[in-house]
């Protein structure tokens, strides 16, 4: 999976996110950060529990959707007729339910996992979001797992039971939104499905998609229980009195929140006097957006003409409840593809960046894929179309706008996509050059993104000033994948229309003048963006060359470092180091993260000598929770480009490991509320934008 430590570092490098892993044998110190993943498997099934220190307790707080707000998913266990929460906030349940006390919280890739300590018994709440590197049909299912077993402490057996449910606040963001549902049985399964009344095809609010079916489903058999649509609270009462539901499903349809009333879907499981549980007792909850009447994403062209796409599950499953079946009774086989997933992650970061970084790993992985689906086209009859996949990623950060695959937030993370699983590449890059390679589009140089209204992706010819930075991301994405993925079809595809883009590199890089950077930049001769311009050029150089293009090859060669030399006379400080813009003060500095782009193609442009005394004067500059991203303003650090920059490093393990080191301080500052940002103080850790973002300071603004 990780073929070149420079490559695999770089690569893992760029996911960045949220969470917690106790490495405990590598970490000495736990990793805690401030929130982490629960549900995180769409950009709207995406759920965290905040564990800021000090702050509530484990059994005091409600787990939160993406935006912050509170998204209801309730836990409870009754031991010998005590009932302790083990998820959501105890003081808002009837009775006096009790604490748990959290005995171990464990992070990897795909899951968090806590141990927690209900009297006599102690629980342990596994919250699985797969990751499927290779299978397009399971990457693509919208639904997460949660995994409940129970052990005995005192070698004695008690009366467990253990009660879940989640509110309708899962459905819609807009709480007085009506909704309806039903409780079925399909296969060995059972499946509680909650839709608003009226359905808002394509629409969000409060960054929750504004449509669509919510699933909370659990596996038939003894001792199970449920209820559905009653209020919380007299469903969670029920549970605290008697151990177990009524089956009843309220017909009473209402709205998501009426004052205090919400009504809930409720399973428990009774499983009598035991020691400890023979087999997990699983859920499984979901967000199905495709429907008979609308698809996930709506895909639009230059043309105006817009196409349906469904997730690629939707390929094998024509119905909700055999997917939901399938999924739950794949767990067993779920867990162990993701304990050899998360193993494998775990030993490649190590082995790279050492328990630090293997931490970072822990809490980007869920967060990364979470903000992408993976699509396939639909026909004019309906039917799919598996030749026909693209990937949306939707801009995570900002709860008011998400840009649709924004190209320099792409860049960022795109190394880490094509490590773990080489095809999404393509999948990711496809919607952007697919509307691009139309006579309707007119810019010389590359789009931002599809729109900023996700999960409507809609390409669009505007000009803008970032043409420089775009089209030299979508160069060095597009070799980034032919090279790793050795599948040439995309680059043949749109050969021409990446040639123009290298022309208008070859054109801008050296000067920058009125070119703006994904960092807000906007100065003439800026040194990072000079540079990624230029790789850019020598990237295509590449492309040309796998496509057997010789004089092109030779030409962008040649440019490529004519340019280059022209760079080195003015781009650098009297010590070696990048100047902020030619010109400026030789204490003015860029991080030059960009020169990661030239290591990770190995396009062979730089001199070693070039990235060293860049790397030596960077480590001076790293501040407590990171380094700036440049000298224009000291605080502004962007965690994606430090760890690209700690990549640059790789040929010094103590500069590389100082770097991760930083980032890592801020990912395990949990004195501050929130999921994980993007861009942040690199002097108090403080956020600035984007939390639990995939992309960056200004990327898919106009
Ligand atoms: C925490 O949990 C992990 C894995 O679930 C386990 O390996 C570790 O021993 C536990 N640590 C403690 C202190 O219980
Ligand atoms: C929900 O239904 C109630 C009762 O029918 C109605 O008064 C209310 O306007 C509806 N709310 C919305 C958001 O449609
Ligand atoms: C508990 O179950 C009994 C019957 O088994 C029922 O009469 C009672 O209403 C239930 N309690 C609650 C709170 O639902
Ligand atoms: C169903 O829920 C509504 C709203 O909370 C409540 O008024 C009604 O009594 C419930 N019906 C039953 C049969 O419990
Ligand atoms: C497709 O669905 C069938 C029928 O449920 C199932 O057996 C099969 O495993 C699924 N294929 C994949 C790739 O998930
Ligand atoms: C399926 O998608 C491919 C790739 O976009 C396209 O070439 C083909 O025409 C599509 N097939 C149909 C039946 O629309
Ligand atoms: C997407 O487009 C539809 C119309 O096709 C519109 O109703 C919806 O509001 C748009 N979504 C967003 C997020 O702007
Ligand atoms: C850079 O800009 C200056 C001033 O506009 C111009 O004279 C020069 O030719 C430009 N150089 C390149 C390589 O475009
Ligand atoms: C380039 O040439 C090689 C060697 O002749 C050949 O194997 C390969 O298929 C060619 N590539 C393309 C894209 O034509
Ligand atoms: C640097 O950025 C921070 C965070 O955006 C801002 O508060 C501060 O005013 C900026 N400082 C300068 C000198 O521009
Ligand atoms: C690596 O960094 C150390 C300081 O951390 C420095 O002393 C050393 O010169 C650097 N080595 C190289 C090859 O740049």
């Amino acid at each position: 999976m990780v073929s070149s430590p420079l490559r695999g570092l770089s690569v893992l490098f760029s996911l960045r996110l949220l969470s917690t892993l106790v490495l405990t044998c590598l970490a000495a110190q736990p990793f805690a950060p401030a929130a982490v993943p629960l549900a995180a498997r769409s950009p709207y099934l995406l759920s965290f529990l905040q564990t800021t220190d000090p702050g509530p307790e484990h059994s005091q707080t409600w787990p939160t959707g993406f935006s912050r707000a509170i998204v209801g998913w309730a836990g409870l266990v009754r031991v010998d007729g005590t009932v302790y929460a083990w998820l959501g906030d105890k003081d808002t349940m009837p009775g006096a339910v009790r604490s748990v006390a959290k005995l171990n919280q464990t992070l990897t890739s795909t899951r968090t996992i806590f141990s927690l300590q209900a009297g006599p018994v102690e629980l342990t709440a596994t919250f699985l979001s797969p990751i499927e590197p290779g299978d397009f049909v399971k990457q693509s299912i919208p639904f997460s797992y949660m995994a409940m077993e129970a052990q005995s402490l005192d070698g004695q057996t008690h009366s467990v039971q253990v009660y879940s449910d989640i509110s309708g606040e899962w459905v819609s963001g807009d709480r007085s939104e009506n909704i309806t549902w039903s409780t079925e049985l399909h296969g060995s399964s059972i499946y509680h499905a909650v839709t608003a009344a009226v359905q808002h095809p394509y629409e969000e609010f409060g960054a929750q998609a504004n449509w669509g079916t919510v699933y909370y489903a659990a596996q038939q058999g003894p001792g199970v229980t449920l209820k559905a649509g009653d209020s919380d609270v007299r469903s969670r009462q029920q549970f605290v009195s008697n151990g177990t539901l009524d089956n009843a499903v309220n017909q009473t349809f209402r709205a998501i929140q009426l004052e205090k009333d919400f009504p809930v879907f409720a399973y428990a499981m009774d499983f009598g006097q035991i020691q400890s549980t023979e087999a997990p007792i699983v859920w499984a909850i979901g967000q199905v957006r495709d429907s008979a009447t609308a698809g996930a994403v709506l895909y639009q062209d230059l043309s105006g003409a817009t196409q349906t796409r469904s997730l690629y599950y939707v390929s094998n499953y024509t119905d909700d409840g055999t997917l939901i079946d399938d999924f739950l009774n794949d767990y067993p086989a779920a867990l162990s593809r993701a304990e050899k997933l998360d193993s494998q992650l775990l030993s490649a970061a190590s082995a790279l960046g050492g328990s630090d970084y293997a931490d970072l790993i822990s809490i980007t992985a869920r967060q990364a894929y979470s903000g992408t689906e993976l699509t396939i086209g639909r026909n004019a009859d309906g039917g799919v179309n598996t030749s026909d996949v693209m990937m949306f990623m939707k801009d995570l950060g900002f709860p008011d706008n998400g840009a649709g695959n924004p190209v320099d937030g792409l860049f960022a993370i795109f190394p880490a996509f094509v490590a773990i699983d080489p095809a999404l590449g393509g999948f990711l890059l496809e919607p952007l050059l697919r509307f691009q390679k139309s006579t309707n589009y007119q810019n010389p140089y590359a789009a931002q993104n599809l729109g900023l209204a996700y999960p409507n992706a809609t390409g669009l010819d505007n000009s803008h000033t970032k043409g420089l930075e775009e089209s030299a991301n979508m160069i060095i994405m597009t070799y980034g994948f032919a090279k790793s993925s050795r599948n040439n079809a995309q680059a043949v595809q749109y050969y021409n229309l990446l040639k123009g883009w290298a022309n208008y590199c070859a054109s801008q890089a050296l000067n920058t003048s009125g070119q703006t950077s994904s960092d807000g930049l906007s100065s003439d001769g800026q040194t990072n963006l000079a540079l990624k311009g230029i790789i850019a050029v020598k990237a295509m150089a590449g492309i040309s060359r796998i496509l057997n293009n010789t004089a092109d090859a030779t030409s962008f060669t040649t440019q490529a470092q004519d340019l280059y030399q022209q760079w080195l006379q003015q781009a650098l400080a009297a010590d070696g180091h990048m100047l902020l813009s030619y010109g400026a003060g030789q204490s003015s500095w860029s991080i030059g993260y960009n020169m990661f782009a030239d290591l990770w193609l190995e396009t062979g442009l730089l001199d070693t000598s070039i990235v060293d005394a860049q790397v030596k004067f960077v480590q001076t500059q790293i501040s407590p929770f990171g380094i700036a991203i440049d000298s224009s303003n000291l605080t502004i650090a962007a965690s994606h480009w430090d760890m690209f920059t700690a990549a640059v490093a790789a040929r010094n393990a103590s500069a590389q490991h100082a770097l991760i080191a930083a980032v890592h301080s801020r990912a395990s500052q949990n004195k501050q509320y929130g999921q994980f940002p993007a861009v942040f103080s690199a002097v108090d850790g403080t956020e600035i934008t984007g939390f639990s973002r995939q992309a960056f300071l200004s990327s898919g603004v106009p």
